[in-house]
């Protein structure tokens, strides 16, 4: 069997932060964010947890779907920033949407988490091992921000996005996965003792750290390798590829990813300016949003691709 993605979902929580708010309280301002990130505002919990979140995105997404919860037989949450540490994540998920027939675990790869659990689906479709998967990427990832810190916490913001996938007897799929754990130290967190945006932060030093440009070079570099290296397996041309749907890091990283593919920007459908980088969350916010759009359509050959801590990145390529 192979996946095939049948109802997306996603939410984000009511409170926003644009890039104004965030000058009040750090030395930065809203052209130099526009500029070297593309992000103009970003959602942050506030009553809402990563759990609420995953739940609200999957019921959405099994609503667009028509699928009954009892019929999901894989649950899967990427996430680097659970409620708690046991249980899992996918687990208070089943059991507030009654997915009780499902097997229910988390799945950590950071921005990558997205792309790595849908790869892992197809894999078991292949084996024919579950028939009905759910895959949700959720993320506050403001817990884990150092709010003090102009280099990271700029990027980032809270949210969660859903998708059904269903295997059918037929179907178009090819991916690939690399992470590369000697680089680790370019983006960090020790521990979740921040306890979120406004609120006490008990151990700066354990917060999120990142080397930013680090990052930056390393997906620069090899995302379009990962994207090239997929499409020679499904014998394709990168200008065949109706859309390519990235994790939404920075406006630049996908503008250097189109370059360098030499595909023209309105192929990367994009949502960072409303968002931020919502880490595993992003690429099924971004599918959800495309497919409400009507810019997604039944036959289209689309590329994901997902890079992040670890590090880690990959790219799968699919019929929609
Ligand atoms: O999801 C996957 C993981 N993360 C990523 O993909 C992130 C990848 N990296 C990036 O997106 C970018 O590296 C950042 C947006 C994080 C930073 O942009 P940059 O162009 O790499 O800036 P920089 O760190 O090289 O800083 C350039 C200048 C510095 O000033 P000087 O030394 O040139 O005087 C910084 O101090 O900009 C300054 N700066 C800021 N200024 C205003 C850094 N952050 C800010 C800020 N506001 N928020």
């Amino acid at each position: 069997m192979i996946g095939k993605i049948c109802g997306t979902g996603s939410y984000a929580p009511k409170k926003i932060l644009d890039n104004h708010d965030l000058s009040k309280f750090i030395d930065t301002n809203d052209q130099w964010i526009r500029e070297r990130t593309g992000v103009a505002r970003r959602h942050i919990i506030e009553g809402e947890t990563t759990v609420t979140m995953a739940v609200e995105a999957a019921n959405r997404a099994l609503k667009d779907a028509g699928v009954n919860a009892k019929d999901i037989d894989l649950l899967i949450v990427t996430t680097v920033s659970s409620n708690v540490i046991l249980p899992c994540t996918a687990c208070e998920v089943q059991k507030q949407i009654k997915a009780d027939n499902a097997t229910c675990f988390d799945l950590n790869a950071a921005c990558t988490g997205f792309l790595f659990a849908y790869n892992t689906v197809q894999a078991y479709m292949q084996t024919n091992m579950y028939k009905t998967a759910l895959v949700i990427g959720a993320e506050t990832l403001s817990e884990l921000l150092d709010w003090t810190d102009r280099g990271t916490c700029i990027l980032f913001g809270d949210g969660a996005g859903a998708v059904v996938v269903k295997g059918e007897e037929e179907g178009f799929y090819y991916g690939i996965t690399h992470s590369q754990g000697e680089k680790g130290q370019a983006l960090t967190c020790e521990s979740r003792h921040q306890k979120g945006f406004g609120k006490t932060i008990l151990e700066r030093d354990t917060m999120m750290k990142m080397d930013g440009q680090a990052v930056f070079t390393f997906a620069v570099r090899n995302v379009p390798k990962v994207i090239k290296e997929v499409l020679d397996k499904g014998n394709l041309h990168p200008e065949e590829i109706d859309y390519y749907i990235l994790h939404q890091a920075n406006q630049r990283i996908v503008e250097g990813v189109a370059k360098r593919l030499h595909i023209d920007m309105e192929k990367f459908p994009m949502n960072l300016q409303e968002y931020g980088n919502t880490s595993s969350a992003s690429i099924p916010i971004l599918l959800d949003e495309c497919k409400k759009k009507g810019v997604l359509r039944e036959g289209q050959k689309i590329v994901m691709a997902g890079f992040g801590a670890g590090l880690s990145w990959g790219a799968s390529v699919f019929d929609w």
